[in-house]
Order: C-alpha cells, then sequence, then structure tokens
C-alpha cells in the first residue's frame, strides 16, 4: 500500500521544499530532546513526555517518507541513558515495545524499512525479539530507512570498532598502513548508511551528546526550541528550509561547491540568494 498523500496546504509545503534549491536531505539524524521537561511543565511524570514523543515520532517518519528523505535516524536510547533511574528505564522499554506492536504494520504498510544500530544485547529479551520481528518484516520495503538508534552512543561504536580492527590485525585480515578513514566507517555500525545531511536536536539545548559523532563530521545543524512531544512536521520543516540556506563546503572554498542547478528557475536562483544574504 503506497504512502498516505500528504494533503492540502500541507502538500503545498513539501511541494515548496521539494523543488527548492538544497534539495531534501537523504539522511536526517534526530536528538529527541525535552520529553521530561514538557512533562514536568504539565505537572505529568517523565513517562508521559516519552509517551507523547511517540505521536511526533510518527508524525515526523510519515512526513520524511512523504518529503522522499531516504534515511531517518532516530536517538531514541543512548548509552548512557541506562544510568537514569530504573523505573524510568523499565518504562521506556515498555513503552518502546508498545510502540514497535502498534506501529508495526503501518510502518510496513508505508514501505517503511527498519534498522537499528547499537548495543541491541543489552535490550531486554522481549524488546530484542519485537525488533527483530520488526526489521524482518520490513526488510524488502523500498521506502524511507528508518534507523532506530538503542543502547547506542558514538564512542562505544568507535570503540566497539577499534577492538574489531585489532582483531583484524592480529588475525592478519588488516595491516595498520591500511587503515584508512573509509576503513575505519567500515568497521562502524553505520557502515552502510550514507552521513547524516542533517542533525536536528530538540528543546533548545545544543550538544552532540555522543551522537553518532564519526558520521557528523560535515553535518548541517539545526537546534530546534520545541520540546520532543511538540515537534511535528511544521517543525521539519522549518529545519530542512534551515538546511537548504546552508552551503555546504565540506572544507573546499564556496566556488568549488556552487553549481547551477538544472532543475531550479533562474529566478528562483535570484531568490535563493538574495534569501542568503
Ligand atoms: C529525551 O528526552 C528522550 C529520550 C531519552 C527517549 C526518547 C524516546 C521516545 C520519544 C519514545 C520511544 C521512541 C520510539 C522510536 C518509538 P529527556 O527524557 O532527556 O528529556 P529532558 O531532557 O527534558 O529530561
Amino acid at each position: 500500500m503506497p504512502l498516505p498523500l500528504a494533503t492540502g496546504q500541507d502538500r503545498k509545503h513539501q511541494e515548496r521544499l521539494k523543488e527548492a534549491a538544497g534539495g531534501i536531505p537523504g539522511h536526517v539524524a534526530v536528538i529527541m530532546d525535552g520529553n521530561g521537561r514538557w512533562a514536568k511543565r504539565r505537572g505529568l511524570p517523565r513517562i508521559a513526555g516519552h509517551n507523547e514523543g511517540v505521536n511526533s515520532v510518527r508524525d515526523i517518519v510519515e512526513a520524511c517518507g512523504q518529503l522522499g528523505v531516504q534515511f531517518l535516524t532516530l536517538y531514541a536510547f543512548s548509552t548512557e541513558n541506562w544510568k537514569r533511574p530504573q523505573d524510568e528505564v523499565s518504562l521506556l522499554m515498555r513503552l518502546l515495545l508498545r510502540a514497535l506492536r502498534d506501529e508495526r504494520d503501518r510502518l510496513h504498510q508505508n514501505e517503511v524499512r527498519l534498522r537499528a544500530i547499537g548495543d541491541i544485547t543489552a535490550l531486554p529479551q522481549d524488546v530484542r525479539d519485537e525488533l527483530s520481528a520488526a526489521i524482518d518484516m520490513m526488510r524488502n520495503n523500498t521506502g524511507l530507512t528508518l534507523v532506530l538508534a538503542l543502547s547506542y552512543s558514538g564512542r562505544w561504536d568507535i570503540a566497539g570498532a577499534m577492538r574489531r580492527m585489532a582483531h583484524d590485525i592480529k588475525a592478519g585480515v588488516l595491516t595498520p598502513e591500511s587503515v584508512s578513514e573509509q576503513i575505519v566507517g567500515q568497521y562502524l555500525s553505520t557502515r552502510d548508511l550514507p552521513d547524516p545531511d542533517l542533525l536536528i536536536r530538540t528543546s533548545a539545548e545544543r550538544r552532540i551528546s555522543n551522537f553518532l559523532l564519526w558520521e557528523l563530521a560535515y553535518s548541517e545543524m539545526v537546534f530546534a526550541d520545541e520540546f520532543w512531544p511538540t515537534f511535528r512536521r511544521k517543525h521539519l520543516y522549518a529545519a530542512i528550509a534551515e538546511y537548504q540556506k546552508r552551503e555546504r563546503r565540506f572544507g573546499m572554498v564556496s566556488e568549488q561547491v556552487q553549481q547551477p542547478s538544472p532543475n531550479v528557475h533562474p529566478l528562483q536562483r535570484v531568490l535563493n540568494s538574495v534569501a542568503k544574504l
């Protein structure tokens, strides 16, 4: 079944973004922050914020699919989150389990492919089972790839990559001289994912918090003021519009990266360059 199409104003908004210079980011990564504060401000328990956060996840996944984003990576549970009070950790795991069960069919119908990165072995067995069943079910889908970072941290992944490289060097499969950036990338859990084009962090905090440390080297970062439970597609559109205004130079100079895009109307190009001033 095809993805439900955006309608009305929403569709117009999406069309404008798709036509704009800068294009739709191929890989969007999100640090979903502020669930606890959202709940606290309403006099609710923290888990109520995580609960409402699932509704934001649903909306952002659907909007990303409609926009043609290819990869969406969500920081759902960090290695450090295990240090939270035990009851919050348990409730988060129950919530994850329920979300996987409740959303699985809808994601599948929407052609979403599911992936997970992180120390999955640390998750409770029922969560692991549900996760691998969902991944299996969606294995051959061709739409958006949704990557859940679970029990994940950038340092955890880099340390694991170094350990695996050391083993391979010891086994004679790899030589120290051949270790390049490309080789390191192949030892990470993100080896088959493109680097994120855009990182969004909600709740007005400006930190990376141990997320995709290697992969974010040249990502554009947008920090949104909304807490995650109130972050919905209109905020995503604003973040993408902000991304489209940025000039990505990858360490080069402006003239090297400016290529006239044949798909952009000359008048639009002038308007875009005025907007950048
Ligand atoms: C950060 O807010 C959020 C998390 C640690 C968990 C995110 C989880 C969800 C949105 C629900 C499950 C996700 C999926 C993919 C179904 P915080 O608790 O750190 O907020 P605070 O900084 O205000 O305390």
